[in-house]
């Protein structure tokens, strides 16, 4: 293992130059993969745009009904249209959305804490390999906690994650989990998306930051980026924008979405400018149109 003494700060990560190691795959990192995970990824990541919405309703793994998602069975009909790819739990997936709704999955696989505790940082792999089989998942969520108390289980979860998904061709997808201390830094998303990289996640979940082309070009895996919690509806949008300039593959919110007045519209002005190179102001006037605001 390399010491830390005398280590020379990264100074150049080319944000410019496009990763050199793409094998006419339109998933950053997959070039070497085998056809099944390469066609999960395809259910995650549109082919013609390389890009994604995924809805992330997995917040009850440990915080129960949150507001906005008190009756997924309700809400979900009128949403599954506007997004990619579902973020769930095995339980809000089987309970209360249809099967037949063809889109990816990502499905959560960690649990463990809940908000009755302050340290989130311990979790366990809860679901097996052969319900994640089960469920037709393309992808299975991990939650990571780089300098948490709990770093070594999530990255040993993570680890084991990638282990049994490789043996059946299932994306890896880790989360980048950011405590309320954590430092929401350059400096700490390049470490953190890098070793959930480096560990052998297929995606990486995290959020928009300084610098945030470099997180990208220093991770070699794409990166999606978390909604964190709710925005005004146009700074959203403009989160959306910039992670998708800065060089993000998609976006994967939750309470940007079902929080809003409107989510299907929402996810709709996400996917404009996550698909169709909408400004913020062309998705900003798309979305306000929708929901009858004037800006
Ligand atoms: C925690 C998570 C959550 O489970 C969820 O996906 C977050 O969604 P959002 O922050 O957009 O509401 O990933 O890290």
């Amino acid at each position: 293992m390399a010491d830390l003494d005398g280590n020379k700060a990264e100074k150049d990560y080319h944000a410019d130059k496009p990763f050199a190691v793409s094998g006419n795959f339109h998933v950053k990192g997959a070039a070497n993969l085998d056809w099944g995970v390469k066609k999960r990824l395809s259910n995650i990541f549109n082919p013609r745009t390389g890009n994604t919405v995924m809805f992330a309703f997995d917040h009850g793994y440990f915080m129960g009904s949150v507001s906005g998602l008190e009756r997924l069975d309700l809400l979900m009909p009128k949403l599954i249209d506007h997004v990619d790819v579902l973020m769930a739990t095995r339980g809000a997936l089987r309970t209360c959305v249809r099967p037949n709704f063809r889109k990816g999955i990502a499905l959560r696989v960690t649990s463990g804490s809940s908000m009755l505790n302050d340290d989130l940082s311990h979790e366990v792999v809860a679901v097996d390999m052969e319900d994640a089989i089960r469920m037709d998942a393309d992808a299975l969520a991990v939650q990571v906690f780089v300098g948490a108390d709990g770093q070594l289980s999530s990255l040993e979860n993570l680890s084991k994650v990638v282990n049994a998904a490789n043996r059946y061709g299932i994306a890896t997808l880790g989360v980048v989990a950011v405590g309320k201390d954590m430092e929401r830094t350059d400096k700490y998303f390049k470490l953190a998306t890098r070793i959930i990289a480096e560990l052998g996640a297929n995606i990486v979940k995290t959020y928009y930051c300084e610098k945030f082309d470099e997180v990208v070009a220093a991770c070699p895996v794409p990166i999606v980026v978390a909604g964190g919690k709710k925005l005004p509806e146009k700074q959203a949008l403009e989160m959306a924008y910039n992670s998708i300039q800065g060089g993000a593959r998609g976006l994967d919110m939750g309470r940007n979405i079902f929080q809003s007045p409107n989510p299907a519209a929402m996810a709709d002005a996400i996917a404009k400018i996550v698909h169709r190179k909408f400004t913020v102001k062309e998705a900003w006037e798309f979305y306000s149109d929708a929901v009858g605001q004037k800006s």
